[in-house]
């Protein structure tokens, strides 16, 4: 549900995503807000009481045009800063459901009221602000599309991807074996599987550790356990 509908579906139309669609594994239905607006001007948003920056979302437009998707399943996603950061586990747990409702909201934000009466669930991609909910809501499927049945060749693909194990991903490497002089560690030409694995987990636990200190504590955390 978007107040621009032709942003959908957007780059989710090419590649992985857009072969998806094409093949029906996934489908969209794309809403525009503006045809719940109840008045001529078509407006959907008023000004803030109390004062302060920009509009706010009106919660009667916001709920009719909530009523008219009623019937639709799956979760009822609102994108918003304030939401809880959008994570690899909340996209498998979110890949599972028979579909979603995104509810992608412009200006300042929704009136507190309709997003407390429809139990919308406020989903943040980052700590940081962007214009309106369709980009957000645009990098969530993304993240859920890839996970359906059938839409990866290889199931390998999943397992061995950053997060997955709690780690982010071993360097990757192709040919040339020599590029400018510099040469593919040898253990991954060496043919030995089991040193390559070991290398692969050495790798990630390395790179998370200097990276991402958040995820090596939970990581360590896990391992103790
Ligand atoms: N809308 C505006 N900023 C956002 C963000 N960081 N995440 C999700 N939705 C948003």
């Amino acid at each position: 549900m978007t107040l621009f509908p032709t942003m959908f579906p957007g780059p989710l139309g090419l590649s992985l995503a857009g072969k998806a669609l094409n093949s029906g594994i996934w489908n969209l239905k794309t809403l525009d807000i503006r045809n719940f607006a109840p008045n001529k001007s078509r407006s959907v948003d008023d000004y803030p009481f109390g004062g302060g920056s920009g509009m706010v979302m009106r919660p009667d437009v916001v709920d009719t045009a909530l009523e008219a998707v009623a019937d639709r399943p799956g979760p009822r996603l609102y994108p918003s800063p304030r939401g809880a950061i959008f994570d690899q586990s909340w996209a498998k747990i979110l890949a599972k459901e028979p579909g979603a409702v995104i509810f992608c909201g412009r200006y300042e934000g929704l009136d507190e009221r309709v997003i407390k009466a429809r139990k919308l669930k406020e989903v943040s991609i980052g700590d940081f602000v962007l214009s309106g909910g369709e980009p957000a809501a645009l990098i969530i499927m993304d993240a859920l599309i890839r996970l359906l049945p059938g839409v990866l060749r290889t199931t390998t693909a999943l397992t061995e991807e950053s997060f997955e194990n709690g780690l982010l991903e071993y360097p990757l490497y192709t040919h040339p074996r020599n590029w400018n002089g510099i040469i593919v560690p040898e253990i991954l030409t060496s043919g030995d599987h089991a040193k390559v694995k070991a290398w692969k987990r050495l790798e990630a636990e390395s790179i998370t550790r200097k990276r991402r200190p958040d995820l090596w504590k939970q990581y360590m955390k896990n391992k103790d356990k």
